[in-house]
């Protein structure tokens, strides 16, 4: 049976929320799931115990650690501690490695589902205009990555990036990975673009959204995923895959 250990250091609530929602996703496909809660105080070398003892026991395929960590833990650290046979996040630089040369065990959750869900809504990256909004370690660079995998011409953008609305206005799939609630408004869409918002914002209500105006952008584009329910369940379904796939290495 495959078995996943979550480990949550400190007391996030939006941490909680997704180390609960990735706990209810192992029982409902019959997964063997623990969650290692540790206090925000936690020493480094505690957490490098706790996953070293995981990396050694047989009945658990995967480990995930949630991020953020508490600022007195080094995540490239504790990363690195992971076995990459286990890294059902695929966060260890060895398996980021694979992702560049496209030989892999795993990929990263968030664009594995980006890319199920452009794949299953019958479109083809092949030859499009890919847009990326974000530079993350977790999404906008190996969502860069996945999207020329599939042949797609592709270009990140970031704070940085000059003239914003030309680039994304060229994409024909534009994913938004920014943080920021609202983002991406309708004047940043070209006509019949595919729009994944992978951002999970509360606004000043305290209510759930992504980084895209949904209601401004969703009568302009050919398709749009919405925040909740979009994204998200994609990334757990990712997470049970790699799991899955964890126990039969
Ligand atoms: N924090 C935000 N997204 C993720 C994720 O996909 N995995 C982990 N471990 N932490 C996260």
């Amino acid at each position: 049976m495959p078995g996943l250990a979550v480990i949550i250091v400190g007391d996030d609530p939006a941490s909680r929320v997704y180390v609960n929602n990735k706990k209810k996703a192992c029982a409902e496909i019959g997964v063997y799931s623990e969650e290692h809660a540790l206090p925000h105080e936690t020493t480094e070398e505690e957490l490098l115990a706790l996953i070293r003892e995981l990396n050694g026991r047989k009945e658990i395929s995967g480990i995930l650690c949630q991020l953020p960590l508490p600022k007195h833990i080094s995540e490239e650290t504790i990363l690195l501690a992971i076995d990459p046979k286990k890294d059902v996040d695929a966060f260890h630089p060895v398996n980021v490695g694979k992702i560049m040369i496209g030989d892999y065990d795993f990929l990263p959750c968030t664009p594995a589902g980006v890319m199920e869900l452009i794949k299953e809504s019958g479109i083809d990256p092949k030859g499009k205009e890919c847009v990326v909004i974000g530079r993350s370690n977790i999404v906008g660079k190996p969502q860069a990555m996945l999207l020329l995998h599939a042949h797609g011409t592709v270009t990140i953008c970031h704070s940085k990036t000059e003239n914003l609305k030309e680039v994304t206005k060229r994409a024909d799939i534009l994913v938004a990975a920014v943080g920021k609630a609202n983002f991406v408004t309708a004047d940043m869409v070209k006509e019949g673009a595919v729009v994944i918002d992978v951002g999970m914002n509360r606004n000043a209500e305290g209510k759930l959204c992504g980084d895209v105006d949904f209601e401004g952008v969703k009568d302009k584009c050919a398709a749009i995923t919405p925040v909740p329910g979009g994204v998200g369940p994609m990334t757990i379904a990712m997470l049970m895959k790699n799991t899955v796939k964890a126990a039969l290495l």
